[in-house]
């Protein structure tokens, strides 16, 4: 949602503040905004717009001098993306600042209250209640201050807090929103994630939900919510700077697709040891196992779309009812879910708000829970049984590519995992499965490397309004998530349909030069979307079909083709997947879009 930042050191604060919230635009860009203290003044600069906005008014941050502060980049939730909704907020004494990640709920109450006491208002924000509640609570004494404020409020935060009288002081404190603090030498800092922090130091703090840290330039000083002092280990972060840079591509998205090879080897390679899979961050006994009844899958967005994928492929080779369903669904509607059910989520950033909530709902129903997941020491990752990461490195880009895959190629793992031990899978094709999912990080590099005419088909079709994905099995898996790349980058409307459905009413829809794209991987059932093709053409739709390479009687079909390299009918979605993120982001580039800031989306949704 929004990323925050914070620094206390002997350097300049503004310009590292504003080199952070550079690296965490991605969860939010419709405002930034620091706060610094210099010579016991707190100054704050905001904008409504991006970073690079912020960093041309403060003459990259030469205009806000003095050593400590904390930023801000917004996704705005309550109130407009303006200069006066952006954070920092100041209260109306000058004396205290705050940067905020997440939602008050009860901020109504409490601004009715603090207006009451006399308190003016200066924006539509939840967060402006923090720093009147700081002013009012404030003691002299900061810690006392900030916990006293902090037992006022409802909802999830991420908080930093500056205050004029006491130079060099910060404090963070974290309730159900992400929080890492860097520990650095004669400098800390805190920020949402570690995209950040790794420019300055690799040692890490990960707070916990009710937890937080004082930080002054000589150390840190973590405290319970009571306030007691804690022992808090340091963890090496293991993103590199590179890592989270461009690297010389024009979109983070483009160089995520271009490095699924490299993060599948890493999700898939040190998984595989003689030929035999190692899942270590699996506790599940056989035994356990077998008492499962039902596997249910829940995640958000393109993470509930790799669910979708793993569905089919955990159903086919476990012969265990598996359900996929969206978090925000599962949460509220009382589901049938105990100890007999293994309950799988998936998650990228580890810190979406629903599926969080749904985690949280199938535990206390008793289920087993496992968690696919990127982001080391996220809230996923710490409230699962069972932790298996995806490690596809950091994800800038708001479209999800190698995230998806990895989360794909980590599911089919599992499932091929879950029927050796369940005994529902043969020696033989255990062992096709194993060296077909070893072949996936090589396989992906092929279908990169088979569609460099890609970019010529999105200049033919990127003025299409509007769009269907059609497959069956498998292929209509991953229609769901070519539709939704589409849709989120380019803003053209798509849809993805199960190509038996279409007769069903939608056909209707299918009219003259309309582009349907086939995804035709799943060879046995080639016929049928063959005869499926035939239908839609009929109609006047263009199609472009996705196939297996070498597949021939396509030509006969389509009007044009996308490839993907031959893997078992199981692995069909990574390498099919790989041309329409293709399609998807060249129709979007044809478009002018901003593609790695889609607008009125964020990377990462820890609100409801
Ligand atoms: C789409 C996309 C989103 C996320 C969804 C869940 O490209 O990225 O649909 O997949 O918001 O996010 P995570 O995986 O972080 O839980």
């Amino acid at each position: 949602m929004c990323g925050i930042v914070g620094f206390t050191g002997a350097q300049q604060a503004a310009p590292l503040l504003l080199e952070g919230l550079k690296k965490l635009e991605y969860r939010g860009y419709d405002s930034a905004g620091v706060a610094v203290l210099g010579d016991g003044t707190i100054r704050v600069e905001k904008v409504s717009g991006k970073v690079q906005k912020l960093c041309e008014k403060t003459l990259d941050g030469a205009a806000v001098p003095g050593t400590a502060g904390i930023g801000h980049t917004r996704w705005a939730t309550h109130g407009a993306p303006t200069d006066n909704n952006a954070h920092p907020h100041l209260s109306n004494d000058g004396r205290w600042a705050v940067v905020h990640n997440g939602i008050i709920e009860n901020y109504a109450a409490l601004r009715e209250e603090l207006i009451a006491k006399g308190f003016p208002f200066h924006s539509e924000t939840d967060t402006e209640v923090i720093v009147h509640l700081l002013e009012y609570y404030d003691s002299g004494d900061m810690k006392t201050t900030v916990m006293k404020t902090v037992a006022r409020l409802e909802g999830s935060y991420a908080l930093g807090v500056l205050c004029a009288d006491r130079p060099g002081t910060l404090f963070a404190v974290r309730e159900a929103s992400p929080l890492i603090l860097g520990v650095g030498v004669g400098e800390n800092y805190f920020a949402s994630d570690v995209t950040a922090l790794v420019s300055y130091t690799k040692n890490a703090v990960y707070l916990d939900d009710g937890e937080f840290a004082e930080l002054t330039p000589e150390g840190i000083t973590v405290y319970d919510c009571s306030g007691r002092r804690m022992e808090k280990a340091i963890s090496r972060i293991t993103w590199d700077v590179e890592a989270a840079e461009k690297g010389g591509y024009e979109h983070f998205m483009l160089k995520e697709i271009m490095e699924q090879p490299r993060a599948l080897k890493a999700a898939v390679e040190p998984r595989v040891r003689d030929g035999e899979i190692v899942l270590d961050g699996v506790e599940l006994t056989a035994e356990q196992l077998k008492g499962i009844r039902r596997v249910v899958i829940t995640a958000c967005g393109s993470a509930y779309h790799a669910g979708c994928v793993g569905r089919y492929i955990m159903e086919e080779l476990c012969r265990i009812p598996v359900e996929a369903e969206v978090a925000s669904e599962l949460r509220y509607r009382n589901p049938l879910i105990g100890e007999d059910t293994l309950v799988i989520v998936i998650s990228q950033s580890g810190e979406t708000a629903d599926t969080i909530a749904a985690l949280k709902e199938c535990k206390e129903r008793g289920a087993r829970t496992l968690a696919v997941v990127n982001v080391v020491g996220s809230t996923v990752a710490k409230l699962a049984d069972d932790v298996l990461y995806t490690w596809a490195g950091p994800e800038i880009a708001v479209a999800t590519t190698k995230g998806y895959t990895t989360q794909v190629a980590v599911l089919s793992l599992l499932s091929v995992y879950m029927a050796r031990k369940l005994e529902r899978i043969d020696d033989d094709r255990y062992r096709e499965l194993v060296s077909g999912i070893r072949s996936l990080p090589e396989r992906c590099q092929r279908s990169i490397d088979l569609n460099t005419h890609v970019a010529y088909l999105a200049k033919r079709y990127h003025n299409n309004s509007s769009l269907f994905f059609i497959g069956r099995n498998l292929d209509y898996a991953a229609c769901l998530e070519a539709s939704l790349k589409l849709k989120e980058i380019s803003y053209i409307h798509s849809e993805a349909y199960a190509a038996g459905e279409l007769k069903h009413g939608t056909i209707a829809l299918i009219e003259e030069g309309r582009l349907v794209v086939a995804l035709c991987c799943y060879e046995a059932l080639f016929d049928k979307l063959a005869s499926n093709i035939k239908e839609v053409k009929a109609r006047g739709a263009k199609v472009m079909a996705v196939v297996q390479e070498g597949n021939r009687r396509i030509f006969a079909e389509a009007d044009d083709v996308l490839f993907a390299p031959v893997v078992d009918p199981l692995l069909i979605a990574i390498t099919e997947i790989v041309p329409l993120q293709l399609f998807a982001y060249y129709v979007a580039k044809e478009n002018g879009c901003d593609i790695d800031k889609p607008k009125n989306l964020a990377k990462s949704v820890t609100v409801e």
